[in-house]
């Protein structure tokens, strides 16, 4: 399979992952290790770090999520954090979106082999379901710059949902960055957060974003509007 061993769990995992995510965790470890490397979703340099720096990192994201959420993954790739947060929260659905066929082929077998029931797997890029999807949470790990983020994952929450973007060290400059799209996004709040205190080192750090009502959304509805209008004087009326 790959040269580099997949290593045993840190002591911290069995905190962090318990009862039928235990399992679930151990067998998504061996997924990536093994096809996630052969098929090139995780370079095999990262096989030893898949407990700390993928699973437990991902896991801890849990802490800043709401009970029984609607979630979506933004741009999932081998299911991170989405698959590990399906895992840690089976109170949460979970929509892993992801626009290549050879991942979501991927995460559909992980689904399965771990039998998942909270997790939804869509192909396609984030643009295409703005208007058409709602969620309460958008999470997303390694995907776009914040300002580019906004954009996708704005239209897809509810007002007052939250985007968790894990941004690690570069978070507070992102959040700088990205002041003017911040600014005219309409959003309520924009802030870092740090979680998994003492059981990842260091502490991993968001960015959470609440949504306000987006000018996006209100332009859409006033597009909406007009054309309701023209057809009413099409129509006569
Ligand atoms: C660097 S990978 C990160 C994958 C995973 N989140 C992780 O941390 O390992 C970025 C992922 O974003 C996906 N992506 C790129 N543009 C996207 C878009 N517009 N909407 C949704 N996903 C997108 C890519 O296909 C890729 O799987």
């Amino acid at each position: 399979m790959t040269d580099q061993q997949l290593p045993g769990p840190p002591e911290v995992a069995h905190e962090v992952f318990t009862g039928d995510a235990w399992s679930r965790a151990e067998a998504f470890a061996e997924l990536l290790a093994g096809p996630g490397v052969v098929r090139g979703l995780l370079g095999p340099r990262e096989v030893p770090r898949i407990w700390d720096r993928h699973l437990l990192n991902c896991a801890v994201v849990a802490e800043a999520i709401p009970s029984d959420a609607r979630l979506v993954d933004i741009g999932s790739g081998a299911g991170l954090p989405g698959l590990v947060l399906a895992i840690v929260r089976p109170d949460v659905t979970v929509t892993l979106l992801e626009p290549l066929l050879r991942r979501t082929v991927f995460l559909e077998e992980c689904v399965e082999a771990l039998k998942l029931e909270n997790v939804e797997v869509l192909r396609g890029r984030a643009e295409e379901f703005a208007g058409k999807r709602e969620f309460d949470v958008a999470s997303a790990r390694a995907v776009a710059p914040l300002d580019r983020l906004l954009t996708w994952a704005l239209p897809l929450l509810r007002e007052g949902g939250e985007l968790l973007a894990m941004k690690g060290e570069r978070a507070a400059e992102e959040l700088t960055a990205a002041e003017t799209q911040l600014r005219s996004s309409g959003v309520r709040t924009a802030e870092l957060v740090s979680v998994g205190h003492g059981k990842v080192e260091p502490p991993a750090t968001l960015v959470r974003v609440v949504a306000g009502r987006a000018p996006m959304k209100a332009s859409q509805a006033s597009r909406r509007k007009d054309r309701a209008s023209r057809s009413k004087r099409a129509r006569g009326q």
